[in-house]
């Protein structure tokens, strides 16, 4: 299969076509996805919360997510791959976003990087576009600001709405790829949405946006909970609960293994 590329996303807004993007965190969910004909895999500093055991994504660090770009960049035959530049390691500079970024390149396979803001990394954006590294820009509910933004909670609605309309305008000038979108009203990422000319991404952000994201654990229900804006399109944490379980009553049983499972002399 031809390998997703920049030009693809440009093409897909152009064309009206939906683009897919799914979290992946290792080379297992990776090849899945990719095989289901994903688009984009973000591996998204979401690993702290959904992998590492983390509250949120703040204490997850650059040396957490390279080896997990690099399994998902291993595995991907088409899609693109996009890697979070995690909390701490951008937003002081330019100069501090290029070298995480070529990290995430260089010992990373990244395809890309995203960065959390509008205008107030403008200067990121266009340092690491010039540089030849995709960008990928993040609005709305931004997890890295939440302590900042006082909890996970609804931007753009208001006055945000323009405030979002500027920063978005900011990222797409400043030359980022795309946008994501996060917790937005469903008019107002839509009116995003219609102003831009890059693609918007939107996770909690309505229908009207160009492509959508779901975090994997969420879009295959692997935990107890999803969030409002994500569907639940499996029960996979109960079906895997569920053949844990088997197997080990079978073991207790002795049930397993059976001749099958076992070799002759
Ligand atoms: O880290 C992540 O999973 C994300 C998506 C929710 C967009 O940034
Ligand atoms: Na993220």
């Amino acid at each position: 299969p031809r390998r997703v590329r920049v030009h693809h996303l440009a093409e897909a807004k152009r064309n009206g076509a939906k683009i897919t993007m799914l979290t992946a965190y290792d080379a297992m969910t990776a090849r899945v996805f990719d095989a289901a004909g994903i688009d984009m895999l973000l591996v998204g500093d979401s690993i702290g919360d959904n992998m590492h055991g983390h509250e949120n994504t703040i204490p997850v660090t650059v040396d957490d997510m390279l080896p997990a770009v690099r399994a998902v960049s291993r595995a991907v035959r088409r899609s693109f791959v996009v890697a979070d530049l995690p909390f701490g390691s951008y937003e002081g500079s330019a100069p501090q976003a290029h070298a995480t970024a070529v990290r995430m390149m260089k010992e990373g396979g990244a395809h890309a990087v995203k960065i959390e803001g509008g205008r107030r990394v403008a200067a990121q954006v266009e340092l690491l576009t010039s540089s030849g590294i995709p960008v990928v820009g993040h609005l709305g509910f931004t997890p890295q600001s939440e302590f900042m933004l006082g909890g996970k909670r609804i931007q753009g609605r208001g006055d945000g709405a323009d405030a979002l309309k500027e920063d978005a305008l900011a990222l797409q000038e400043a030359g980022a790829v795309a946008v994501v979108l996060e917790m937005v009203p469903a008019p107002v990422a839509a009116a995003v949405t219609e102003i831009l000319a890059i693609p918007t991404i939107g996770i909690g952000a309505g229908p009207d946006c160009d492509g959508q994201v779901l975090v994997w654990l969420d879009m295959a229900g692997m935990g107890d909970w999803s969030p409002r804006f994500a569907k639940r399109f499996a029960e996979l944490g109960r079906a895997l609960q569920d053949a844990a379980a088997e197997y080990a009553e079978e073991v207790r049983s002795g049930t397993f293994p059976a001749p099958e499972h076992s070799y002759a002399e």
